[in-house]
């Protein structure tokens, strides 16, 4: 079992597969002076089956593949397989560009729920906050999961006079479709032009959300960063996750491992652990893995301040959330 001091049970592995990604979401990467890890830098396809069985063996029951964009690595065929045959629940977040490739593979590995990214239902604006011109695609990806019978959630990150505009637009998409929607509190990272004000929180989508559908609350399961909530008539769901305002981390299960392969224990931490080098050289990486998350903080990192208006962003240390995965 993987404890750390506040005796929070940690069983969930968030794995970076690269750093790379076919889009370019300003509040992720950063425009000027990103330069991606080179490949030998990677965990390797074999290392993270065997890191991955480490972790598993201290306890981990749940593993999600993120980025960067997980599916632009040319061996993501083979780790999702692999990683598909231990015995874990195996997820994935995905911008959803490339998934009509891999849906044999998705299927394949009995994956039954899918993140997807998606910020806007206009293509213009998909290009605005991405730079590419992929919203067809990313949309006919997600109606190709439902018709797979993948339960889908859609990440959506709110930003004051970005997209705040469209939030009960996502809500109406609940109505006859059973997709979950999942609106994201805009956060700081290194490089990601964050502003207080561009911060739309959990009350304001709310509130906003209320300007139309009367909705009522679900019983959220433990160790979730959602709010879950309901508009009684419609077949779907939506969350809001609110780690500016009011962190859930009092429950938190969560473990990242970078794409080259350095343990953080939280989001927001600075301090990281390098498992990919320790296991390279032979070493035993479960005292790595455990003294990481032993020193876990309490909260956010312990990088923030309760009132985010007051929140010096540039004074966070951490990577820009293209190298971290989300
Ligand atoms: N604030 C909030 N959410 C973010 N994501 C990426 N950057 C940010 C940010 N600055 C979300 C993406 C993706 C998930 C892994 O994290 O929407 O779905
Ligand atoms: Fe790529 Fe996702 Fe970051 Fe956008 S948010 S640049 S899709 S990794």
């Amino acid at each position: 079992m993987i404890l750390d001091k506040h005796q929070r049970i940690h069983n969930y592995l968030r794995i970076s597969l690269t750093d790379n990604c076919n889009l370019r979401c300003f509040y992720c990467m950063p425009d000027v002076d990103y330069s991606f890890m080179p490949s030998s830098q990677l965990m390797q396809a074999d290392e993270i089956t065997e890191i991955a069985k480490t972790f598993i063996q201290l306890g981990t029951t749940k593993i999600r593949l993120t980025g960067g964009e997980p599916l632009v690595r040319k061996d993501a065929d083979t780790i999702i397989k692999n990683l598909s045959s231990l015995p874990i629940n195996l997820s994935l977040t995905t911008n959803g560009v490339r998934l009509h490739e891999f849906i044999q593979t998705i299927l394949e590995a009995q994956i039954k729920s899918i993140n997807i990214s998606l910020d806007t239902l206009q293509a213009d604006k998909f290009h605005l906050i991405t730079k590419r011109n992929n919203f067809k695609r990313v949309w006919d990806n997600i109606q190709l999961l439902l018709e797979n019978d993948i339960h889908v959630k859609l990440n959506v990150v709110v930003m004051r006079g970005i997209n705040d505009s469209e939030i009960t637009e996502f809500v109406a998409w609940t109505r006859d479709t059973n997709i979950h929607i999942r609106f994201i509190e805009f956060m700081p990272f290194k490089g990601n032009k964050w502003v207080d004000d561009k911060v739309f929180t959990w009350q304001d989508i709310l509130a906003t959300i209320e300007n139309k559908y009367r909705w009522i609350k679900l019983k959220d399961e433990a160790n979730v960063t959602t709010k879950n909530y309901r508009v009684p008539e419609h077949k779907g769901t939506f969350a809001v996750i609110s780690t500016i305002t009011a962190p859930f981390c009092s429950t938190c299960n969560r473990m990242r491992l970078t794409a080259d392969g350095r343990m953080k224990n939280c989001l927001f931490s600075k301090d990281e652990t390098d498992i990919l080098s320790a296991f390279r050289r032979g070493e035993d990486i479960v005292p790595l893995i455990l003294g990481n998350v032993e020193a876990k903080a309490l909260e956010r990192g312990g990088q923030f301040v309760e009132d985010f208006h007051q929140l010096q962003a540039v004074g966070i240390e951490n990577r820009s959330m293209i190298a971290i995965g989300g």
